[in-house]
């Protein structure tokens, strides 16, 4: 019952936004954070001081060495069925924005083509002394994946993934915001919504706008939303049947 009226709602609607975290991508083998199975449960990392810009400029080597796998896994990744799907509703010409927490490029991947990146994203090397230093991480992927840290070869400065840490400022935090006015439907995937400001989003939709959660976990907006599943994204997309 509850996939006829997703469905419903999909095609009821003309502006469909997404606001995607981890758990689309647990099933191209990229860990999330916070689930189970999650990047902060593993007893190896020292949670998420690992993504803490304080902790990163005192030793940039601890976020390197717990980055290396990680990147690995992001790097050579194929987007999921959750990917495939969104693109399937964007062609549709419902959906026209993913707003996504995921630093993976896997909606880019799939062909999405509107993906406001909150985040950030690991196509490239940021020098911590200039913005203007910067080299694509294709160029510098062994090092990455051998856990070392990354040196600016113009000022020798520590380089950091264009990825958001804990203590640094989202990005194009206002052009999501126009998007979640512009929203009929916003559907939530895969996001444990703990993370601010990104969970807060969808707080500031329009009143008629609804709200969709799909996650396998409970979220502290669950009463808050129009309709909530809490099944595996790959089940979601095969009650649909959008994506075969
Ligand atoms: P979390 O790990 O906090 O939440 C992912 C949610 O997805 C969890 O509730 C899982 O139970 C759920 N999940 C996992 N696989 C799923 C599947 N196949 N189907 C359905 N649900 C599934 O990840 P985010 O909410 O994205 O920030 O985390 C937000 C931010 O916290 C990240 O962007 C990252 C992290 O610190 C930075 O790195 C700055």
């Amino acid at each position: 019952m509850s996939y006829d009226k997703l469905m419903d709602m999909i095609l009821n609607s003309n502006y469909i936004v997404v606001l995607s975290g981890a758990g689309i991508s647990t099933a191209a083998d990229i860990p999330d954070f916070r689930g189970p199975y999650g990047f902060y449960n593993d007893p190896n990392v020292k949670a998420e001081s690992v993504f803490d810009i304080n902790e990163f400029k005192n030793d940039p080597s601890i976020h390197a060495k717990h980055f290396a796998d990680f990147y690995a896994k992001m790097v050579d990744a194929n987007p999921t069925k959750g990917h495939l799907m969104l693109k399937k509703i964007e062609d549709m010409g419902k959906l026209k924005s993913v707003i996504t927490q995921n630093i993976d490029g896997l909606h880019q991947k799939a062909g999405s083509s509107n993906v406001i990146e909150v985040h950030g994203n690991i196509r490239e090397y940021v020098c911590l002394n200039s913005p203007h230093h910067r080299v694509n991480s294709k160029d510098i992927e062994d090092k990455i994946k051998n856990g070392e840290v990354i040196k600016c070869t113009e000022c020798d400065g520590t380089m950091k993934a264009s990825i958001v840490f804990f203590g640094e400022h989202v990005q194009d935090l206002e052009k999501a915001l126009t998007e979640i006015q512009k929203a009929d439907l916003i559907l939530v995937l895969g996001t444990s919504l703990t993370v601010y400001p990104v969970a807060g989003l969808p707080e500031y939709r329009k009143d008629h706008t609804k709200l969709v959660i799909i996650n396998d976990q409970e979220t502290s907006y669950d009463y808050d939303a129009d309709l909530v599943l809490r099944d595996k994204i790959d089940t979601i997309v095969e009650k649909l049947g959008l994506v075969k």
